[in-house]
C-alpha cells in the first residue's frame, strides 16, 4: 500500500516531545515521592518501560497455571448437564452432541438422569432427607467459601507480581466465580434449607479477607483452599456429585499456586518467622478445630469420621503450609501433635470408650483420579 506522506513542522515536534519529556519526568518523579514516603503515588504494579508487570515475565508460572488453567477449563453445560448452565460454544455442543449419538443405551440414560427434575428425583431416590441436608451443610461451608475465595483471589491478583502471576491469579478468579455459581445451583438442587455460615468459618474467611498482602496465600490457596480440596475429594464419588471432581482439579492447582510462585519469588526470614505473623496464622487456624467438632453429626450421617476427615485434611495443610514458608508458632510435628491431641481430648470427653487414634495419618480422599491429584501438589510441595 501507497502512502503519501505528509509534511509536519520539525520545530513543533521538537517542543512537543521536550514539553511531554520534561513532564513525564516531573509526574513520574512525583509519583515516586509520594510511593516512597506511603502518601499514595503509582497504583498499578504494572513497568510499562519494560511492557510488562512488575516482577518481569515470570513465564514458568504463567504457563504451569494461566495456560494449564485455559487448557483444563472446564463448562458446566457439559459436566452439569442437570444445571441452567448454557457456557459451550458452538463446536463444544457439536461435539456434545456426537458423543451422546455414540453412547450406548445404559451411557445415555446414565446422562439423561442427569437432567434438572431427573436429576432431583436422583438425589431423592439416593439419599434421606437426612443425608441431604448434611449434604448440603457441607458443601455449603465450600459453598460460601468460594464466594470469599472470588474475592480474595481479585485482591492477590493486585499483590502479586510478575505478568506469569497475574495471569494464574486471573484464571482463579475466573475459577472462583464459576464455582459459585455452579456449587450454589447444585446445592440448590437439593432442595434442603441451606445454613448460613458457621462463625469459625465465618472468622476464618473475614480474616483472611482482611489479612495483608501474600499472607492472603495461607488463608486462602493453603487452608481454606486444602478445606475445599478435602471435601470436594471426599465427596465426589457420591451419586450425583460427580462434578465436584472437576473442582477438585481446580482446587489443587489453587493450592498447588503459592509453592509455585514463592519458588520464584520466595518469602523472607523475617516474613516466614515473624512471631506477630506466625500468630495471626495460627488464629485462622483454630477456628477450624471447633468447626470440626460442629460439623461430627453432618459427617456421622455420611458414614464419615469427622475427625478422621480433620486429621487427613490437617495433615496435608500442615505440611503444605511449612514447605511453602507459612511457619506457625509450633515446629511442624509439634503442630501435628497438638491437634492429634486436641481430637483425642474431644473424642475422649465425648465418644464412649474412646481409645487414642492416629488420627492425622488417616486418609479421607475416594477416588484413584483425586488421590493421583493430591499426591502432585503435595509431593510437589515436599520435593
Ligand atoms: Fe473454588
Ligand atoms: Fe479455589
Amino acid at each position: 500500500m501507497e502512502f503519501r506522506k505528509l509534511k509536519v513542522n520539525d520545530n513543533a515536534q521538537q517542543t512537543n516531545a521536550a514539553v511531554e519529556n520534561t513532564l513525564n519526568f516531573a509526574v513520574r518523579a512525583f509519583d515516586k515521592f509520594l510511593g516512597a514516603t506511603g502518601l499514595g503515588g503509582r497504583k498499578a504494579d504494572y513497568d510499562d518501560e519494560h511492557y510488562e508487570f512488575v516482577g518481569g515475565a515470570n513465564d514458568e508460572l504463567r504457563k504451569k497455571h494461566y495456560d494449564k488453567s485455559l487448557r483444563l477449563l472446564w463448562k458446566a453445560g457439559r459436566h452439569a448437564e442437570w444445571s441452567s448452565f448454557n457456557d459451550c460454544s458452538k463446536e463444544e455442543e457439536m461435539l456434545v452432541k456426537l458423543a451422546d449419538e455414540n453412547l450406548s443405551e445404559t451411557e445415555k440414560k446414565q446422562v439423561s438422569r442427569m437432567q434438572s427434575a431427573e436429576f432431583r428425583e436422583l438425589l431423592n431416590r439416593e439419599y434421606t432427607p437426612a443425608q441431604k441436608q448434611a449434604i448440603v451443610n457441607i458443601l455449603s461451608l465450600i459453598g460460601h467459601g468460594e464466594a470469599y475465595a472470588w474475592l480474595v483471589s481479585n485482591e492477590v491478583l493486585r499483590d502479586v507480581k510478575s505478568t506469569g502471576a497475574k495471569a494464574a491469579l486471573t484464571m482463579q478468579v475466573l475459577e472462583e466465580a464459576k464455582h459459585f455459581v455452579v456449587l450454589r445451583e447444585l446445592i440448590h438442587a437439593f432442595e434442603m434449607p441451606i445454613p448460613r455460615l458457621p462463625v469459625y468459618e465465618y472468622m476464618m474467611l473475614e480474616g483472611t479477607l482482611k489479612s495483608k498482602g501474600l499472607e492472603k496465600f495461607f488463608g486462602m490457596n493453603v487452608l481454606v483452599e486444602g478445606i475445599a480440596l478435602s471435601i470436594f475429594g471426599a465427596l465426589s464419588k457420591f451419586p450425583g456429585l460427580e462434578v465436584l471432581e472437576m473442582f477438585h482439579l481446580d482446587e489443587s492447582r489453587h493450592c498447588a499456586l503459592p509453592t509455585n510462585y514463592l519458588k520464584t519469588t520466595p518469602l523472607t526470614w523475617w516474613e516466614k518467622n515473624n512471631p506477630a505473623a506466625m500468630v495471626k496464622r495460627f488464629a485462622l487456624v483454630l477456628p477450624a478445630i471447633p468447626l470440626a467438632f460442629k460439623m461430627e453429626p453432618d459427617f456421622a450421617e455420611l458414614g464419615i469420621d469427622v475427625f478422621d476427615f480433620g486429621g487427613s485434611l490437617v495433615r496435608k495443610v500442615i505440611n503444605l503450609a511449612y514447605r511453602v514458608g507459612f511457619h506457625l508458632p509450633l515446629p511442624q510435628e509439634n503442630m501435628k501433635d497438638f491437634i492429634n491431641y486436641l481430637f483425642n481430648a474431644y473424642c475422649q470427653a465425648t465418644r464412649d470408650g474412646h481409645t487414642y487414634q492416629r488420627f492425622l495419618d488417616r486418609e479421607a480422599t475416594t477416588g484413584e483420579k483425586e488421590l493421583a491429584v493430591e499426591r502432585e501438589v503435595f509431593l510437589m510441595a515436599s520435593a
